[in-house]
């Protein structure tokens, strides 16, 4: 039996809690004007992790990649009253947009948008994460993961994207520099000892990743 109905996917965004019209107006005018709209999270993605958030209800989250900052609130709002959300863009455009949704938001004091090179710019975060958004340069997964785990609090989470790059990581044998850095990402976590690793099939993967010790 297959787990997921073609109509899953409808079925689910017709039966959840609809976003907010800041969202909503961002989804649209991402999906109208950027040439890469397919990478925003989205309704139902977003969704969740919003929801996630606010059950973790974090002090510090990190995101690393923004593009047009609709992840990045939806991650904002699970934050404590006096949390921080940190997050890196690297295309100064998207930073623009991003910012000026950020400033449209409740949430706007607790969001540090980040213009760069996210492996220049997260040494440079002294932090302790209760929560991180791995969503940037898919080669790159291994090497975010390395540089923030152990700013990472046992019992934080790690939540990384795209973890089924548009199902080529399915294939064998695994075409593409991107693909085959996303498998070698989901092998080393898998064989981790030190987290609890789950892969949420919703959109394109979701890999929720807790730090156990
Ligand atoms: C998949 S999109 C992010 C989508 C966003 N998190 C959302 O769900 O709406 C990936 C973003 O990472 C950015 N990016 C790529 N390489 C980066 C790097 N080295 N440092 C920071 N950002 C980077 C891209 O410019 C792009 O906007």
């Amino acid at each position: 039996m297959d787990i997921f109905h073609p109509l899953a996917q409808v079925y689910a965004e017709k039966h959840s809690t609809p976003q907010d019209s800041l969202l909503q107006e961002l989804e649209l005018f991402t999906r109208a004007h950027h040439q890469a709209s397919h990478m925003i999270s989205g309704f139902l993605q977003g969704r969740f992790l919003q929801l996630f958030s606010t059950l973790v209800q974090p002090q510090c989250i990190l995101e690393i990649g923004t593009m047009t900052g609709y992840s990045a609130l939806c991650l904002a709002a699970g934050l404590t009253s006096t949390g921080q959300l940190h997050t890196i863009e690297l295309r100064e455009q998207d930073a623009r947009v991003a910012q000026s949704f950020f400033d449209r938001s409740s949430h706007v004091a607790k969001i540090h948008l980040h213009c760069g090179d996210a492996r220049t710019i997260i040494p440079d975060l002294q932090k302790t994460w209760d929560l991180v958004f791995i969503d940037a340069d898919k080669v790159s997964y291994l090497d975010y993961f390395n540089m923030v785990f152990p700013s990472v609090r046992v019992g934080g989470y790690i939540l990384a994207d795209n973890i089924f790059f548009h199902g080529q990581v399915f294939e064998e044998p695994i075409q593409g520099e991107n693909a085959k850095a996303i498998a070698a990402f989901n092998t080393a976590i898998v064989n981790r000892d030190d987290v609890i690793a789950m892969v949420v099939p919703l959109r394109d993967g979701l890999s929720v990743i807790k730090k156990v010790k």
